[in-house]
Formats: C-alpha cells, structure tokens, sequence
C-alpha cells in the first residue's frame, strides 16, 4: 500500500492533503513541504507508554487543585526569568527560536552556568569538546567566582564546578530515557531540528517528526516535573520546517531576534502561558557570551549632545516596557528621476503615507527627494507612536534644522495629518522623564496621569502644522 502523506506550511504548520503555491492559512508562498501522515499506531503507542490510561484519569474539582507546583525556578538571568513572567515553571516546555548564529546555543548555555542548576544539556549539533570550549569561554571572561556583569545580580561561577551533564544524542527516546532515569532540575535540547524519533520514518527535521519530538518532551515535562528549553531554527527561505508549528505545542515560545551583524539582541516572548506576552529583554553579544542590558534605553539613545540634524527620539513601548531610542532620517534632493526611499527596521509602506501626508497636509515637496530612514540599534519598530519621531526626523532633515536633543515625541499620525494619542501615554512620560528627557511631545487628544509629568513637561499638538509650528518656527 503507498504510505499516505500530508502537506504542511512550514511558516505556519497549516496541513493540506494536496500540495498548493500559496499556504491559504497564513499567505506564504512556496512553504508547503511534504511529510508521511502520522501512523495512527506509533503516535497512540508512544503516547500510551507514558501518559496514565484512560480510566485513572478524573477531573478536579478547581479549589482541589494544588497550586504550588507552580512555583518559579531562577534561570540565573534576571532578564530572562522577567521574560518568562518570574522565573521558569516546573514541567513547561519552553521553545527559544531564532536564526542560526544569533545566539541560542549561547544563551542555553550562559543559563546553567549561571543558575547553578542540575542541568541535561543534550546536542545533537556541536561535540562535547565544542560545548566544553564554549563554556569555558562564558566562564573566562569572568575571574574567579563571581563577578558582576551588567546586571547586579548576575554571576558567573567556574564552569567545572557546575553539574552540568552534556549528552551528545539525537535519538530523542533516549534522551527521554536517560532524563527519567536520573532526573535534572533543568534540560536544555539543541535543536529539535536535529532529534528524532526511531518510531517514525521520516528524517530528522521533517514537519511529523518536529511535531512527535515537541510532543514527547512536553510529555516528559509534564509527567516528571523538569523544565525543558527547547531550541529551534528559524530559516527565512522556509526549507526547514520552522518553530511556527510547534507554537501551539509548547508552553512558551521566545524568539530571539536582530541584526546578524550588530551585536545587539533582543529576546521576545510571543507566547506565554504562564505569563504576559510581548515583553522583551535586551542582550549584547560580547567576546564572552551575551551580557544582559537592564537598561536598554541608555544603550538606544546616542551620546552626541545634539546638533545633528534628522534625529528625532522616539518613546515607544515594547510590550510593557517603554524604550526610548533615536530614528534617524536623510532627506536629500534625488539624483535621478525617480526618488528613493529606503527604511530600516520600519515599515516602508507607513514610511510612505508619512511622506504623502507631509506632502499633502502640510505642502512639504518631498515627492522629489531620497528619503532614508533607520531606527537605531538594528531594532524592528512596529509601535504606531514611532510615526511622530520619523516624522519630525524626516523635517529635521529637510530643514537642516537639529532638534534638541532633550526631546522625544509619542504619536500616531493619521491619514489627515492629525496627531493621534498612543496607549500607555503615563509610562512613556515616565520613563522620558527618569532618562533626564525635558520635553515630550504627545497627541492633544491623550489623557494622561498628572503625576508622571513630574519634571517634563509635556507639549501637547494637533496635528503636523502645530508640530512645524512648535518645532522649527
Ligand atoms: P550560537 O549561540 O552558536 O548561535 P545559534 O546557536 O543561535 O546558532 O552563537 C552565534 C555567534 O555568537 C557565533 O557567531 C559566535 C558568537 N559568539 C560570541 O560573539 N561570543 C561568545 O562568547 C560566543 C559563545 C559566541
Ligand atoms: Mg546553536
């Protein structure tokens, strides 16, 4: 009999039983790969053997039900136990995604070394002696046994003296095996791209086998109580399947993200069952390993005193966190017919309804000039509140004209040049104010605590005239 197969997005994990261009889940083109259907059999079998049978199972009245397992265990990183809402929770599957080379084999390794925590550090990438070489180089940047990097709290102590126990494996049965047998306080797999399961005869990597090895290990982490990081490629042209589809799988899913060339790296949650999500942490990769930034707005704004005309700093909220940072803008005559326009870590689209509405609402020519925009730090600006801060840029550019660098801006700017109010208008105040910020420009239409104005004051415009008007008049 042919063996049936399935189709899977690898950018979503949509399934299909025919192969089509587009995934009509989530838009992508060219991301459906083929994989076998799961054998009814080995998924009911392998899921049997450690899940209790039917008849022990009853459901729990809710007051009856023990809430203290839920107690958080310190990863050692406090930026990292922030992001996962206090700490990591007993038994949860915790996926770290990103692309190759940013880091994760890093920050997976940093976390025992610096929670000194009974640790299976399972590879199925690097050797023994590379995992070995990159622990000491984590551990020789910091003489003898503590010392404090970048956050107060945080210490690295001599990496022989931890109890770390590296397994180089990528036959994820066994690993289960080895795991039940002597059970660590924590696990870190690397990567489920290249674990599999003997049970399936797909190749490591495929969509069913990702799939059955989250599976499993979410089975061990339930049953046995150990906490499991879980790292996944993320590859842009969507060959392998991706993290995507084990999303709905785990318990919390973070993603690292960045720039390959810059050293920056920031750390979101995008899914957290025992947490909120959007939250973020900041890290920079140093020669040994990465150091957390507590502050990452001081890091974001330049040290320049001002004078520098197209900068413009801009207060947006990364989740729960405000960040403060400098969007920079070249305005100049085009060279050619047509004029450029080019943005960094900032929607090209929006960058062009900005230029219409300066054009249109505010008779700026800007139809005939290059137009380049970027957000410093390599960061990704999704916030609606970012379009005050381009748009001044863009002026500041134009005029030649430099703001004071003791500005920062919060708002939307709508399709008839308005300035819409943003959310959490408070904390960004705040947090501009504690940065030592004088003044901040918001929407006339936000409402706002009085109480965070403390020590800056706040200007309040209309619309894109107003702002001309307040700024370069
Ligand atoms: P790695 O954690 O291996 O990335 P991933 O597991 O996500 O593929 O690390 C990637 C890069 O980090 C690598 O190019 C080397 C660099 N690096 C440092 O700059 N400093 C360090 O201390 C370490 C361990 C790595
Ligand atoms: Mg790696």
């Amino acid at each position: 009999m042919k063996q049936k197969t399935l189709w899977y997005c690898s950018s979503c994990g949509n399934e299909s039983p025919k192969w089509m261009g587009r995934c009509p889940a989530c838009g992508e083109w060219n991301t459906m790969v083929e994989a076998p259907a799961e054998p009814k059999t080995t998924a009911k079998g392998s899921r049997s053997a450690v899940m209790p049978s039917a008849q022990e199972r009853k459901p729990l009245r809710l007051g009856d039900i023990d809430n203290a397992a839920e107690a958080r265990v310190s990863l050692g990183l406090p930026e990292v136990d922030r992001l996962l809402g206090g700490g990591i929770v007993p038994g949860s599957l915790v996926l770290i995604g990103g692309e190759p080379g940013i880091g994760k084999s890093t920050l997976s390794l940093q976390i025992p070394l610096r929670s000194s925590l009974h640790t299976l550090y399972v590879t199925g990438e690097e050797s023994a002696r590379q995992v070995k070489m990159r622990a000491e180089r984590l551990g020789a940047g910091m003489p003898g046994q503590a010392e404090n990097v970048g956050h107060d709290k945080t210490v690295i102590a001599d990496p022989d003296r931890q109890s770390i126990d590296i397994f180089c494996e990528t036959n994820i049965d066994n690993v289960i095996a080895q795991a039940a047998a002597n059970p660590p306080q924590l696990m870190i797999v690397d990567s489920v791209q290249t674990m599999f399961t003997p049970t399936m005869d797909s190749t490591p990597g495929s969509v069913s086998q990702i799939k059955e090895v989250a599976a499993m290990l979410l089975r061990f982490a339930k049953e046995s109580g150990v906490p499991v990081l879980l790292i996944g490629h993320i590859t842009k042209d969507g060959f392998i399947a991706g993290p995507k589809i084990l999303e709905h799988i785990v318990d919390v899913v973070l993603q690292f993200e960045g720039e390959n060339r810059g050293s920056y790296r920031i750390l979101r949650s995008i899914k957290n069952r025992f947490g909120s999500t959007s939250e973020i942490a900041v890290f920079e990769m140093t020669g040994a390993g990465l150091r957390e930034v507590a502050n990452p707005s001081e890091m974001l704004i330049p040290m320049h005193e001002s004078g520098l005309s197209g900068a413009a700093i801009c207060a947006t909220l990364d989740g729960t966190r405000p960040l403060l940072f400098e969007v920079q803008a070249l305005v100049s005559s085009a060279v050619y017919g047509t004029a450029q326009r080019s943005a960094t870590g900032f929607d090209a689209r929006r960058l062009n309804m900005l230029l219409a509405v300066l054009e249109k609402r505010a008779g700026f020519h800007l139809s005939a000039k290059d137009v380049f925009l970027n957000m410093a730090g390599g960061l990704k600006v999704s916030d609606p509140a970012a379009d005050l801060a381009v748009t001044c840029a863009v002026l500041s550019s134009n005029f030649d004209f430099a703001l004071p660098a003791d500005y920062c801006f919060a708002g939307e700017v709508g399709l008839s040049g308005e300035i819409r109010p943003v959310a959490q208008t408070d904390r960004r105040i705040g947090e501009a104010a504690r940065l030592g910020f004088k003044k901040i420009f918001v929407s006339s239409y936000s409402s706002f605590d009085a109480k965070a104005t403390k020590g800056i004051q706040v200007v309040k415009v209309a619309d894109i005239p107003a702002l001309v008007k307040a700024l370069f008049k």
